[in-house]
């Protein structure tokens, strides 16, 4: 048999990689993607879309949208005139409920691959060698020849050094999002975005939760006023986040129904006893079983695919996209770097701007933001005007029962360029895009103010955040 030969393969499906292989179709490349994980469809194949769809931003998105749910029914409807009685949770129903959303939308790439006629090749992808025009891998059993591949293997989470992860006792991100009952006592190490998340989560559904982190402050990423602001209002909530944490010996009792941390933080040695355990101390990424070293493929001493602003690596015709590489691991990253290597694959001018990715932490309220935080900007030394508008003077959020938190939009002190936009407050995640295109078409401040934004939307704090910056809000 003749080995088969594309212009292009991927080796992963997550949102790099389906991307990557969908728009490669798209611009007249013959396109193949490998995929090997564990998460098998009705027809016993790898499903797509990676960590994302699978054991990430979708599945954990269906549970938060059913704890707030749940929350809102427990503790705001009554505030509204609306009595429901007590709530109760289904937790099975809930799993059950996000599983056929994973399952929809895994399926529904099967389809988008059929469509775009890109062809699924299921199994584990490896570098042979490099050909005479291009690479063969392997891909499972069989040796596949490509003109260009794209690496996009993803990440998977890190774990600690004597902390067994079973995903059942001590969970990560996996077991995490696929406990069938409201833990007591919930513990999860490192309060970083999917502490927040799954510790939310599990909050609302009942469970008491504490947060071990290790550094001192509390999302040190964020614009600290946004930090300062999330800190107040979770510790409100009852997420117990101890900061300055250094986790000691962790000990499963023997019926494996608890488990016991051992940790020092500034109140000094102390001990607690959870019912489970969530280990969320950020991702690794997936570079081991590439055959990367034989065939002289490039890695960071972090392990990730080295590559430049363009995803190339050392390798000519070889590129890289997503977890695997430097920059934030975000699926969207992750499309954005795809969908540019494949228009440069193609002649086109690719481009990816990594100033304007937006972040999302998806709490209540939500968190959002995109370029720069205002100790970044002290730290550069760049003069800068601020406008800061709460939510608490919108009329849409106080009708929504969302007054809290904030836009605050920071604009350069010469040209009024927006540099950076930091939200904390409902619908910050949808807000957040307003301000990417504003940057992404370099716009300054005086650009959004001068922009019609219908009333009464929480869009409005936006512009009048635009306007705070020339000092001259109209509602606050
Ligand atoms: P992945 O999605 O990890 O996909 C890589 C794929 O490659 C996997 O399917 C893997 O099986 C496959 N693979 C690996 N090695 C091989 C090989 N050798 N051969 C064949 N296949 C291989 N990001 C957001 O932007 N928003 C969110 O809300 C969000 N929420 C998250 C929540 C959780 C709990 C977690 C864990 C992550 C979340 N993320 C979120 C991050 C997001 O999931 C990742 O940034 C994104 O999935 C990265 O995409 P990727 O294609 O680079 O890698
Ligand atoms: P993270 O990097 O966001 O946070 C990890 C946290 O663990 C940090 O605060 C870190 O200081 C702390 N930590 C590290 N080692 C520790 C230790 N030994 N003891 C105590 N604390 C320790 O990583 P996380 O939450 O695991 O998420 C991984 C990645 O997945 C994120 O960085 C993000 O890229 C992605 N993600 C994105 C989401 C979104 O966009 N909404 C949601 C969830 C995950």
């Amino acid at each position: 048999m003749s080995k088969k030969q594309f212009d292009v393969l991927v080796i992963g499906g997550g949102p790099g990689g389906y991307v990557a292989a969908i728009r490669a179709a798209q611009l007249g490349f013959s396109a193949a993607c490998a995929e090997s994980n564990p998460y098998a469809d009705p027809k016993g194949e790898p499903r797509l879309g990676g960590t994302c769809l699978n054991v990430g931003c979708i599945p954990s998105k269906a549970l938060l949208h059913t704890s707030h749910m749940f929350e809102e029914a427990s503790h705001d409807f009554a505030d509204q005139g609306i009595k429901v009685g007590t709530p109760s949770i289904d937790v099975p129903t809930m799993v059950a409920r996000k599983a056929k959303i994973v399952d929809q939308l895994t399926g529904g790439i099967k389809g988008l691959f059929k469509k775009n006629k890109v062809t699924m090749l299921p199994g584990h992808g490896s570098f042979v060698g490099q050909t005479a025009d291009g690479w063969d891998i392997k891909v499972g059993d069989e040796v596949i020849g490509a003109k260009q591949v794209i690496i996009a293997t993803g990440s998977t989470a890190r774990h600690l050094p004597g902390i067994p992860v079973d995903n059942t006792l001590i969970c990560d991100n996996i077991g995490a999002l696929d406990l069938d009952a409201v833990p007591k006592r919930l513990g999860l190490i490192g309060s970083g975005v999917i502490g927040l998340e799954m510790g939310s989560v599990w909050r609302r559904l009942g469970a008491e939760v504490t947060i071990l982190e290790a550094m001192d402050s509390f999302l040190g990423a964020a614009d600290q006023d946004v930090a300062k602001e999330a800190q107040k209002v979770f510790a409100k909530q009852g997420l117990a986040v101890k900061l300055g944490v250094k986790v000691g010996k962790v000990t499963p009792a023997k019926n494996k129904k608890s488990v016991t941390v051992e940790f020092e933080d500034k109140d000094g040695a102390q001990k607690a006893v959870f019912d489970k355990l969530i280990v969320s101390v950020g991702r690794v990424p997936n570079t081991d079983g590439l055959n990367a070293e034989a065939v002289g493929l490039k890695l960071t001493d972090r392990g990730m695919v080295d590559v430049n602003d363009h995803c190339q690596t050392n390798l000519p015709g070889v590129w890289a996209v997503g977890d695997v590489v430097r920059g934030p691991m975000l699926a969207h990253k992750a499309m954005e770097e795809a969908v540019m290597v494949c228009e440069l694959m193609a002649g086109q001018a690719g481009h990816c701007d990594f100033n304007t990715i937006p972040w999302v932490i998806y709490t209540s309220p939500e968190i959002a933001w995109v370029g720069k935080t205002e100790q970044q900007l002290k730290a550069d030394g760049v003069a800068y005007r601020a406008g800061k508008i709460p939510f608490m003077a919108n009329g849409r959020a106080l009708g929504m029962g969302a007054p809290t938190g904030f836009v605050k939009m920071l604009a350069c002190a010469e040209t009024d360029r927006i540099l950076g936009v930091h939200i904390i407050g409902a619908n910050a995640s949808e807000l957040i895009s307003e301000a990417v295109v504003a940057m992404e078409f370099h716009g300054a401040a005086e650009d959004l103010a001068r922009i019609c934004h219908a009333h009464p939307t929480m869009s409005e704090a936006v512009h009048e955040a635009a306007l705070a910056v020339d000092k001259r809000p109209l509602h606050f």
